[in-house]
């Protein structure tokens, strides 16, 4: 990653960067369901932000990764591995016990990084995916129906 690459939070007066939420999620209307109760962290390259996640707070122990992407050309390149240690940093400092992500079932590439970065399966939203949005979605030709609940102790 170049030298000049930094996270940062958002201010409460930027503009939501709903272009790469997009890429994690189906719609503005989905993603304004928890977004407002998160705290967003974007890399910025060269001044231009590249990538973000969303961390919400659950409860005293435990935070949740809402929304994590990384702009279409600069996938694959250590990024969201970078934002995942960031966010587990950031969670232990302040306390947390674990931090939990949530993935569609057939979302192999992203449960490839959860689980190399040391989270695990704990539970499943049945048919979330079914249930949440007004029309199916499909990924790599295969229709979307539970949420993977992932999690790691910090
Ligand atoms: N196929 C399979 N696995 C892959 C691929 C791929 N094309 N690309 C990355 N991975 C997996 C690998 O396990 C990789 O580890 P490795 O390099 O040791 O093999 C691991 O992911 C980490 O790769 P990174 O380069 O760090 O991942 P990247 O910077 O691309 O970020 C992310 C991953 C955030 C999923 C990104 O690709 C993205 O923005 N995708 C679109 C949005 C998205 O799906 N977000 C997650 C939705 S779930 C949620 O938001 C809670």
């Amino acid at each position: 990653m170049e030298k000049n690459a930094r996270i940062r939070r958002l201010g409460r007066n930027e503009k939501t960067p709903y272009d790469l939420l997009l890429l994690a999620d189906e719609s503005i209307e989905s993603i304004n369901k928890y977004i407002f109760d998160c705290e967003i962290y974007v890399l910025e390259l060269e001044n231009k932000i590249v990538a973000e996640y969303a961390l919400q707070q659950i409860n005293d122990e435990e935070v949740e990764i809402k929304n994590i992407a990384v702009t279409n050309e600069l996938q694959g390149q250590g990024i969201g591995k970078m934002l995942l240690k960031d966010a587990e940093d950031k969670a232990r400092l302040r306390g947390f016990k674990s931090i939990a992500v949530g993935t569609g079932d057939v979302a192999t590439k992203q449960l490839n990084l959860y689980q190399k970065c040391g989270f695990e399966i704990f539970g499943m939203k049945k048919k979330f995916f079914v249930e949440n949005f007004p029309s199916p979605i499909y990924e790599d030709g295969k229709q979307l129906k539970d949420m993977i609940m992932l999690k790691k102790k910090l």
